[in-house]
């Protein structure tokens, strides 16, 4: 490869066609070349969540669009939210929760610790919630979260379940239809191996059931102005990504190519690779389980800066930790098309780099 090989949690490495879909000459956003393709890509994303054509929107953003959004169109001040925080992106739930006015309160474990479910029995028997929100794969320490065991104590305690799944959509098998979910979002650039820029959200019912009595107060994030959209992308509303969208309908046509399961179980090969790797060179991962998109792991020294300059020397590209221990953590990301050569390529460079840095 003559370019820089990303080994981040996202956005990843672009296959050739996607990356040739990137480069066709513009069409116009309400023209028929684009209907087309933007039919053919929402199709897609809904066959991924496993979900209805009339309640998947997929539109021009990133993931935290995806999490505004759920604020924007289906909360009003002083609902009340319970934001599950095992990592960084829990706490982002929270801190837009708060800016829309939302009664937020915190259920916290430590990073990269297991949901105590049954604290969370407790908190939803003593005080009821709106909202009850899950990041299904948290990127900052690779923990991925039971969905299923914590959907099951939310429904049953009747509150709208809102699972981000940034880093999870494309590699975890998940069916929306299976009614544990209110409302998933997931972005372009992570496990489905598109440029950044489409985000793409699932809808319950009841949940749109409840916009009925709620005031949106946003225009561009009111998810249900983009709903008629979905049906005739020639409608207009607002300029979309024409280059992401099209790339995205290329790489989700891989997906398919690939199929679901195999690429499913390839991640979670890749997972394991990285965690017995990890865990062989004395190196602690920050999640007790390995996650099928990206791994986090403590160098137990304050070098990671160092590992990582090291390997962009080297024409690869892995990301830091993020919070307090960024100075010793590093994170890998095997998210798209990856593979296991390249995974494990990059796995022994950090530890040679690290090695020769002791
Ligand atoms: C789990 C998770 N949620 C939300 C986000 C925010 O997505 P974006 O950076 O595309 O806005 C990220 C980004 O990495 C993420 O990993």
């Amino acid at each position: 490869m003559d370019h820089l090989v990303l080994m981040i949690p996202g956005p990843t490495n672009l296959s050739d066609d996607v990356l040739k879909a990137l480069c066709q000459p513009m069409v116009g956003h309400t023209s028929q070349e684009f209907y087309n393709d933007f039919k053919d890509a929402h199709a897609l994303i809904t066959k991924l969540f496993g979900s209805s054509d009339d309640r998947t929107i997929l539109f021009s953003g990133s993931g935290t669009f995806g999490m505004e959004a759920l604020f924007a169109s289906f909360a009003e001040p002083g609902d009340r939210m319970l934001s599950i925080v095992n990592g960084y992106f829990g706490d982002r739930f929270a801190e837009i929760g708060k800016i829309y006015g939302l009664n937020v309160k915190t259920i916290e474990f430590e990073p990269g610790q297991d949901v105590d479910v049954d604290a969370l029995k407790r908190e939803l028997s003593r005080n009821s919630y709106s909202f009850v929100t899950l990041t299904h794969i948290d990127t900052s320490t690779g923990t991925i979260n039971d969905l299923k065991s914590v959907g099951e104590i939310v429904k049953q305690n009747n509150a709208f379940f809102i699972v981000d799944m940034v880093s999870s959509l494309g590699c975890t098998d998940f069916k929306f239809d299976e009614g544990l979910v209110d409302y998933a979002f997931s972005a372009s650039q992570k496990c489905i191996g598109a440029p950044p820029g489409a985000v793409m959200v699932a809808l319950s019912e009841e949940l749109l059931e409840k916009r009925k009595s709620v005031k949106s107060r946003s225009y561009y994030f009111d998810l249900k102005r983009w709903l008629p959209v979905m049906k005739d992308p020639s409608i207009y509303l607002s300029t979309p990504n024409i280059a992401t969208i099209r790339a995205l309908r290329v790489a989700l046509n891989e997906v398919f190519e690939e199929g679901l399961e195999n690429k499913i179980r390839r991640h979670e090969e890749l997972g394991k690779m990285a965690y017995e790797f990890v865990t062989q060179m004395g190196w602690k991962p920050l999640s007790k389980r390995p996650s099928p998109s990206v791994i986090a792991f403590d160098l137990g020294k304050p070098v990671a800066d160092k590992v990582q300059r090291r390997l962009y020397q080297q024409g690869i590209l892995v990301a830091k930790g993020l919070g307090s221990m960024s100075s010793r953590v590093i994170r890998v990301g095997y998210m798209g098309w990856t593979t296991k050569e390249l995974l494990y390529n990059t796995l022994k460079k950090i530890g040679e780099a690290y090695n020769s840095i002791l």
